[in-house]
């Protein structure tokens, strides 16, 4: 949620850590700091309310100086946005300072205690109160061991954090250390390198080593990286992350933003997914870790999610159910942490996130885990904590999703729900080898399909103009495409703050029909599909109440192009079962365009983070 950098080496830290954070600013963007130590041994901070373009600024004019730093991107929990709770924290005698991602669930109590016995606090994070608790162990049973402080610190802590500390008295050092928030570490022949994720070390180091809970790490100027467990024993083998993509991947590469570049990436994601997938198992999916017999003894699946990750999991509950014959429940994340679960001896959870990192998706999976359910994860991030701690992970290759609203993952992810539904339907006999392979060639097709859409973009570009003064969207579609509605809706209000709902058509008249009147905008997703008649029928109910209907529609659909005021064409999809993944793209740009037409930053929505990991 929030993003952490650290430096220690040779070269000037301050841009370094700049560049570091605005990688990372897709994590948060309410405040962001920095927190150098000076030549002359003293803690220079600079820190802001918003964003990390605001912090250069203040730092091209205060110039921290020094070789040694840290610095730190913020998502408000604890404390409103502004520069007072701007990390990083610093304890009463200006000497310690630390970053923290997380949350500090007993903060409260502590601060009391912290108070009671004389410290001063500044802010109203939860977070200060580790720089303060560093303070007491580093003037008692820690003194000149900054890890062993740490350590002494962490001890109190309830919850969740990834953290890293400096401290002037050692000027060369940062410690750092995580329990459920991601970390990785780095040493160069420059020095020695933090971060919350590898985006910021991709331009710097070829592989990272990603720190476990509890770990301690400690950095120094010659790079060396040296880890410790919660024991103070070596950590011998860390894991190791290799960067398989070059760091121009995280750039923009001439495009406006990164949603547009995220969105023009579909077709080769997809494409990358599908390589060398058909087989003897008609599917090769050797990321299940599981046998034939164990995949055809499934008897009930829960695919658990957030967000936009959540709608695809609503298209491969149906991929499933229809393919497989397999029962399956699609549930938030955050509603199924508090609810019952009916998990029988052959259960399977599918989780699927994007960043790997959601926190009430992580909990969800933990909870099956702990039933004896298989987990198996659906994900874009390389070592996130849903891949290690699922049984078997199926990453969807589709590269850093920069922007906050998720775009290509969500196509990506769809892709590999198809394939993990062949899967299934072949393992438990549900589907022959020819079916299997006729539903992946016509998959295959999808990638042309889309780039299709793509040189289409004029036209979601014209649409936008509907909802110019609108304040308010209907999106209705039936089957499938009853989720293709609902992704439409969250991208447009997500990025373009304009209110929009969306409902599977056909239940328009049991209550949302009530907010139609003479030109408010309904989007209707009506394919040419075994479900289009009765979506026209809806599209006529709205036209009779005055709604200004734009039609997503197959090409050549004249009876819709008359109906509506505008259309937004799609090639035909040989399945109609795969048409969400051609439908989406328009509402993807056309999301955007609306966005922008209103003057919107559409990378960074108001308060949103890409990675939300608090629960
Ligand atoms: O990383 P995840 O896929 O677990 O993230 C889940 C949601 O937070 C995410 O999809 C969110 O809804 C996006 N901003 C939607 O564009």
């Amino acid at each position: 949620m929030c993003g952490v950098v650290g430096y220690t080496g040779k070269k000037p830290a301050a841009p370094w850590l700049l560049d570091g954070l605005a990688t990372l600013e897709y994590r948060g963007y309410d405040s962001a700091g920095i927190q150098v130590i000076s030549p002359s041994g003293n803690l220079h901070g600079v820190k802001c309310a918003g964003r990390v373009a605001t912090l250069r600024e203040r730092c091209d004019s205060a110039n921290p100086v020094g070789t040694c730093g840290i610095g730190h991107t913020r998502w408000a929990t604890h404390g409103a946005p502004t520069d007072k709770n701007a990390h990083p924290h610093t304890d009463c005698s200006g000497r310690i300072a630390v970053v923290h991602n997380g949350i500090i669930e007993n903060f409260q109590e502590l601060k009391r205690e912290l108070m009671a016995a004389g410290h001063t606090f500044k802010s109203e994070t939860d977070t200060e109160v580790i720089a303060h608790l560093v303070e007491d162990a580093w003037a008692g049973p820690a003194k000149g061991d900054l890890v062993a402080a740490l350590r002494n610190a962490c001890d109190r802590l309830e919850g969740a954090w990834a953290i890293a500390c400096v401290c002037a008295d050692v000027p060369n050092q940062i410690v750092v250390t995580r329990k459920s928030s991601p970390l990785v570490v780095c040493s160069t022949d420059e020095g020695a390198y933090v971060a919350s994720d590898v985006m910021p070390l991709a331009s710097v180091a070829s592989s990272v080593l990603q720190l476990q809970d509890n770990d301690f790490a400690l950095l120094s100027e010659d790079g060396r990286v040296e880890i410790t467990n919660r024991e103070g024993e070596k950590v011998e083998h860390p894991e190791t992350i290799t960067i398989d993509w070059d760091a121009s991947a995280a750039t923009l590469g001439g495009y406006s933003d990164f949603m547009a570049k995220e969105i023009s990436e579909q077709p080769e994601a997809i494409e990358r997914l599908l390589t060398n997938r058909l087989g003897e198992h008609g599917i090769e999916m050797d990321e299940l870790s599981m046998s034939k017999e164990e995949l055809a003894s499934i008897d009930r699946i829960y695919i658990i999610a957030c967000g936009t990750s959540y709608h695809v999991g609503l298209i491969a509950k149906s991929l499933i159910e229809k393919w497989a014959k397999i029962p399956v429940s699609c549930e938030y994340a955050s509603e199924f942490n508090y609810s019952d679960v009916l998990v029988t001896p052959h259960t399977m959870c599918v989780i699927i996130t994007q960043s790997g990192e959601t926190a009430d998706t992580l909990t969800a999976a933990r909870r099956m885990k702990g039933m004896g359910s298989t987990v198996f994860a659906i994900t874009n991030v390389l070592g996130s904590s849903a891949a290690r701690e699922s049984d078997g992970t199926l990453y969807i290759q589709a590269g850093p999703e920069v922007a906050v609203a998720s775009t290509k993952a969500y196509t990506a992810q769809m892709a590999a729900s198809v394939l993990l539904a062949l899967r299934l339907a072949f393992a438990n006999g549900s589907m022959s080898r020819e079916e299997v392979e006729r539903r992946y060639h016509e998959l295959e097709a999808i990638p042309g399909l889309i780039r299709e859409v793509l040189a289409r973009r004029w036209q979601p570009r014209q649409a936008a103009k509907l909802f110019r003064d609108k304040h308010s969207a209907l999106f209705l579609g039936r089957g499938v495409n009853s989720t293709t509605a609902y992704e439409g809706a969250l991208k447009l209000k997500e990025i373009s703050y304009l209110h929009a709902e969306a409902y599977p058509a056909g239940e328009m008249k049991h209550g949302p029909i009530a907010l139609l009147e003479p030109g408010f905008p309904v989007v209707a997703i009506v394919p040419a599909d075994s479900v289009h008649d009765k979506t026209v029928s809806n599209i006529q109910e709205s036209i009779a109440r005055g709604a200004v209907v734009l039609a997503v529609a197959t090409d050549g659909d004249e009876a819709v192009a008359k109906l509506c005021q505008d259309v937004l064409w799609i090639p035909p999809v040989e399945n109609e079962m795969l048409v969400p993944l051609v439908a989406v793209v328009h509402l993807q740009m056309l999301a955007r365009f609306v966005a922008r037409a209103r003057g919107l930053d559409v990378d960074k929505p108001r308060n949103l983070a890409k990675s939300v990991t608090v629960e």
